[in-house]
């Protein structure tokens, strides 16, 4: 089942680019532009990364990204991802970035779009992967400020497909991004928003009926109101699950305990991805993978949901049915 997995069609629709940093890479940049940081090697960064939960992950992820400052460093970083995916037959992705921890580090927002925004075009150009990029909000700041990103973001409307909600979800619930989600689907976007990792229930909720996403990232803990898994199925609400993240993070104490095969069985449209593939020990392959072995899942079911990610991508109609054409051409043969 490893080699069908390695070898079958793939979209991902939940990665932070930022959270694909290899601990070389890390590295490399830090040399490059000079920047202290607080691991003396590449082993010590390898070994810090276990987390006790959500927060402790993200300090590790803010600490690391500060070695990005260039139009070439996001270019690299990129570049570093989508060498990795293209070779696991990812045909389609759809990348997070955290523009406001580039921007409150001085970093201009041009040059971190254009780095990120150069590699994808090249990608699809030499590897014939089709993109999109989706500005990630940061829960821990302020509306206002998050406004004030969607500004920029105006500068690039049509080069972004969707707009997100990431970072430390507890005490941050979805009611305080209503008017800049308004606001986002008011100027075209999709919208989706992390709900349902470390925040319970009421948070995916209320990320459907106040944010009126699109998608919701994670939003595994639905679970625990079975109506809401109910009404996620019935409205076709997909989840971009990332099951080595939810081991790692504490959301799960092992893989053979994670509900995607109870929520796929639900009929909730599931998907697998990798969220911060150097952190949690696996990109694409490794997340289908082990998530198959840990939860006995059959060849049915790994296809349904790789199928689930086509579905789930903001493309057009006729573009998803080509990748979904692919996928059952694989599946037969
Ligand atoms: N930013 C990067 N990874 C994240 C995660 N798993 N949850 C919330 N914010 C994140
Ligand atoms: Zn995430």
């Amino acid at each position: 089942m490893r080699a069908r997995i390695a070898g079958m069609p793939k979209a991902e629709l939940h990665m932070h680019l930022e959270g694909s940093i290899e601990a070389d890479l890390m590295f490399r940049l830090a040399r490059r532009n000079k920047v202290a940081l607080k691991w003396g090697s590449e082993d010590e960064v390898r070994a810090a990364y276990r987390f006790a939960n959500l927060q402790e992950f993200l300090d590790m992820y803010y600490a690391g990204l500060t070695v990005l400052l260039t139009e070439a460093d996001f270019f690299d970083m990129t570049w570093a991802y989508l060498e990795k995916v293209q070779q696991e037959n990812v045909l389609h992705t759809e990348v997070f970035i955290s523009p406001q921890a580039h921007t409150r580090r001085g970093v201009a927002f041009e040059a971190m779009f254009n780095g990120i925004e150069n590699a994808l075009r090249q990608g699809q150009t030499k590897f014939g992967m089709t993109y999109g990029i989706i500005l990630g909000l940061q829960r821990q700041w302020s509306e206002d400020e998050a406004m004030k990103m969607l500004d920029q973001a105006c500068s690039v409307r049509d080069r972004v497909v969707g707009i997100g909600l990431g970072g430390p979800e507890l005490p941050n619930p979805p009611a305080r991004f209503v008017n800049v989600f308004d606001r986002a689907r008011a100027e075209g976007w999709k919208t989706v928003a992390h709900a349902g990792e470390e925040g319970p229930a009421s948070y995916v909720a209320d990320t459907v009926d106040l944010l009126k996403v699109d998608r919701i990232d994670h939003g595994v803990r639905c679970a625990e109101d079975p109506r809401l898994v109910a009404r996620l199925a019935s409205l076709r609400i997909p989840l971009t699950v990332c099951p080595l993240s939810n081991v790692e993070l504490k959301v799960f104490p092992n893989l053979a305990a994670h509900n995607l095969k109870t929520l796929l069985h639900a009929g909730v449209a599931v998907t697998i991805n990798s969220d911060d593939p150097s952190y949690f020990g696996g990109y694409m392959n490794e997340n289908f993978s082990a998530t198959q072995e840990a939860l006995d899942l059959t060849a049915a079911e790994v296809y349904t949901i790789a199928r689930n990610g086509f579905e789930a991508a903001f493309l057009p109609e006729d573009v998803k049915a080509q990748y979904v054409g692919a996928l059952d051409r694989y599946r037969e043969g």
